[in-house]
C-alpha cells in the first residue's frame, strides 16, 4: 500500500515536477553542476525562491546537490528531462499540466455521471485535443513527447517478435509520429509501412521518417477512421494506444474496418495497458482507466478483455509480450 500522506499530497510533487521543467531548471544544468543563483538567473527566478524548488527537486531524487552546494541532474532528469535529447518525455507535461491536471478536479463529477469533464474544466471550447491538433505547435510538442515513450516500447517489442519475419507491409492506424513503425522497421529491413492518422500529424511523421533515414519505405496516409477507408490489403495492421481512448462501439468500429482491410491470415498488433484479470491493479493501468473516464471516451481492460473482443472480428491472439513502463504488445492473427 502506497504511504497515506505520499498519496493525498502526491499533487505537490508532481506540480514541482512539471513546474521545474517548464521553467527549464532541467536544460539548466545539462551542461554541467550550477549553484542556485546561476540556476535562479538561467530561469529567471529570485535566488531564495528557485532554492525552495531546487530543495524539493532533490529530495524527489530528480537533482543532486554535490559537496560544494552545487546542483546537478540525477541520472534520470540528465536522460529524459532536457530538451532536444532523444530520451526527452518533458514535451508530454504540458498536456499534462494545461489538460488532465484541470479535468482531473472533476474527478467526482465523471464518477457519477460516466462521462469526460473537458467542459466543466474548459467551458464550451473545443475539446483540448482538437484544440492541440488547430495549433501546429502544440502538437508537435505532443507527438514528440509521445514519440520518445512508444518508440522505446516498440524498440523493445521489435527485439522480440518472430512473427513480423516475413511482414512486408504493416499499417500503424493511429501511428501518431510513426514511433512504433520506425521502431519495427529498424529491426525488419525489407518491412515497408505506412502511418494511418489525421492529415495534421502528417508533416510530423513524415520529419520523423526523414530524420531515421527511413522515408524511402514509410509513408504517411491522412485520414480520419471515423469516416475514411484505412489503407487495404496489408499483411500487417497495428493499433499502439487507440481502443484504451474509446468505448465498446467506437473501438468495434475501427477493429471492423482493419477486419476489412487485412490480407487473410493477417496480423493485428494491439499496444495497450492491460488491468490484472482480478482487477487489482496494476496502479499505474487503474490509475490511467480513471483517466480515460475523465479525460476520454474510453477505459482499460484486460487481456482476457481483449482477447474477446478481437475474437468478435476473427483475430485470434497468440502472444503478449510485455515491455517496460508497462505496455503491452498483444500478437493477434486472422
Ligand atoms: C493515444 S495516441 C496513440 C499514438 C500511437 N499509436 C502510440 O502508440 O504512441 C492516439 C492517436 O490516434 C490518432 N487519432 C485520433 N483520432 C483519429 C481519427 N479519427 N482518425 C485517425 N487517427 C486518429 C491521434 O492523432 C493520435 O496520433
Amino acid at each position: 500500500m502506497m504511504d497515506i500522506w505520499d498519496c493525498a499530497l502526491g499533487f505537490m510533487n508532481a506540480q514541482a515536477l512539471l513546474t521545474a521543467e517548464e521553467m527549464g531548471v532541467f536544460d539548466a544544468l545539462d551542461s554541467g553542476p550550477r549553484t542556485a543563483v546561476e540556476i535562479a538567473d538561467a530561469v529567471g527566478l529570485r535566488k531564495d525562491l528557485a532554492e525552495r524548488l531546487l530543495t524539493t527537486l532533490c529530495a524527489l531524487g530528480f537533482l543532486e546537490r554535490w559537496p560544494d552546494g552545487r546542483f546537478a541532474n540525477g541520472p534520470e532528469a540528465a536522460e529524459k528531462l532536457v530538451r532536444g535529447k532523444p530520451g526527452y518525455v518533458g514535451a508530454m507535461f504540458r498536456h499534462i499540466r494545461e489538460d488532465l491536471y484541470p479535468v482531473w478536479r472533476y474527478l467526482p463529477e465523471a464518477l457519477a455521471d460516466g462521462s469526460a469533464q473537458w467542459s466543466r474544466a474548459f467551458g464550451p471550447q473545443p475539446a483540448p485535443t482538437e484544440r492541440m491538433y488547430s495549433d501546429q505547435a502544440s502538437l508537435r510538442a505532443f507527438l514528440e513527447g509521445m514519440h520518445a515513450i512508444t518508440y522505446q516500447a516498440g524498440t523493445e517489442f521489435s527485439a522480440q517478435a518472430p512473427e513480423l519475419n516475413g511482414v512486408r507491409r504493416l499499417v500503424d492506424v493511429g501511428g501518431a509520429s510513426g514511433a512504433f513503425l520506425i521502431s519495427v522497421a529498424q529491426s525488419f529491413r525489407s518491412l515497408q509501412g505506412t502511418v494511418f492518422d489525421l492529415p495534421a500529424v502528417g508533416p510530423v511523421a513524415e520529419d520523423f521518417f526523414r530524420q531515421y533515414g527511413l522515408a524511402d519505405r514509410l509513408n504517411f496516409h491522412g485520414g480520419d477512421f471515423w469516416e475514411d477507408p484505412i489503407p487495404a490489403g496489408a499483411d500487417c495492421y497495428s493499433l499502439g494506444f487507440i481502443l484504451h481512448d474509446w468505448d465498446m462501439e467506437g473501438g468495434s468500429h475501427i477493429l471492423a474496418r482493419i477486419a476489412e482491410a487485412v490480407r487473410p491470415g493477417g496480423l493485428l498488433i494491439i499496444g495497450e495497458y492491460l488491468l490484472n484479470e482480478d482487477r487489482t491493479g496494476p496502479l499505474h493501468v487503474a490509475r490511467m482507466d480513471l483517466n480515460m473516464l475523465v479525460a476520454a471516451r474510453g477505459r482499460e481492460r484486460t487481456a482476457r478483455e481483449y482477447a474477446e473482443w478481437i475474437g468478435a472480428f476473427d483475430f485470434e491472439l497468440q502472444r503478449i509480450q510485455p515491455t517496460s513502463m508497462g505496455k503491452h504488445f498483444l500478437i493477434a492473427r486472422r
